[in-house]
């Protein structure tokens, strides 16, 4: 697992979307992963300057977004589909027909999630997933006790969940318990992953991300079955690890290789 421990929330930022530049420079009809949550904001952000400075551009990428509430309309504020939207869709060139949250407001959701993974495996694949990490290790809406074979399927929240995503609706506003969310197994077959944290309060998931033993207790820990995963992290997401100094070491390594190598 290779992991980037960076300054602050900013550079975690520039680092991730840069991956997100290059991948879509690099196949202009790019298979993209989403999430949603506080995290990717700041990355979206760049995403969206990098498209209004003709940086990139996203005319030809399709996107699947890991998942979204049940019983949420698209339209409703506090649904994914509107997040995404609201953070990127709405303010770069994506047709927004090529754009797929899972149907949280779908009549036979079981159906719904069958045909999301068949979707995704018709488009080829999804090329690089963006991937946030709840402070329980969960990864989308994989909570702990997920099988890490799992598939897009409705997941029931932990409490723990509800509550840290309460600060998004107002008070008395219905706040959904069930989910559609990709599942641990499709995850994995992304062919790249990106996993941002920042803050302290991601710290000890980080740390049973990249050093725990693989275990349904932390879903993201399942990561190390991948063979290109990148974990950027900020010093504050980083202070639990046995030995930040290594990893730092080996990335200005890697930076020294790739520079010599253009
Ligand atoms: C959202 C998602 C979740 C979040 C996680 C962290 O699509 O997949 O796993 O990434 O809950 O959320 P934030 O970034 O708000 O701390």
């Amino acid at each position: 697992m290779k992991v980037v421990i960076l300054k602050d929330a900013a550079e975690v930022a520039q680092y991730g979307a840069q991956i997100f530049i290059d991948q879509i420079n690099a196949k202009a009809n790019s298979v993209l992963g989403l999430a949603t949550g506080s995290t990717p904001v700041a990355l979206y952000k760049e995403l969206i300057e990098a498209n209004k400075s003709g940086k990139v551009s996203f005319k030809d990428v399709s996107s699947f977004n890991l998942d979204e509430y049940l019983g949420l309309e698209g339209t409703h504020p506090q649904s994914y589909r509107y997040f995404m939207n609201e953070q990127l869709f709405d303010h770069v060139d994506i047709d927004k027909a090529n754009t797929q949250v899972p149907p949280g407001n779908d009549a036979n959701p079981i159906e719904a999630c069958k045909k999301y993974e068949a979707d995704i495996v018709a488009q080829g694949g999804i090329d690089v997933q963006l991937l946030g990490i709840g402070r329980n290790g969960h990864i989308g809406f994989n909570e702990p006790s997920s099988s890490l074979a799992s598939r897009t399927r409705v997941k029931t929240l932990t409490k723990e969940t509800i509550d840290d995503n309460a600060r998004f609706f107002s008070e008395g506003e219905y706040q959904p318990e069930l989910s559609i969310t990709m599942g641990i197994g499709t995850i994995l077959e992304s062919k790249k992953v990106v996993l941002l944290a920042t803050g302290e309060n991601k710290a000890e998931a980080i740390k049973q991300t990249v050093e725990g033993a693989i275990s349904a207790s932390c879903p993201a820990s399942a990561l190390q079955f991948h063979q290109d995963v990148v974990v950027i992290v900020d010093e504050a997401a980083a202070s639990q690890l046995d030995d930040p100094e290594f990893f730092k070491y080996i990335e200005s390594q890697n930076q020294a290789l790739l520079a010599k190598l253009k």
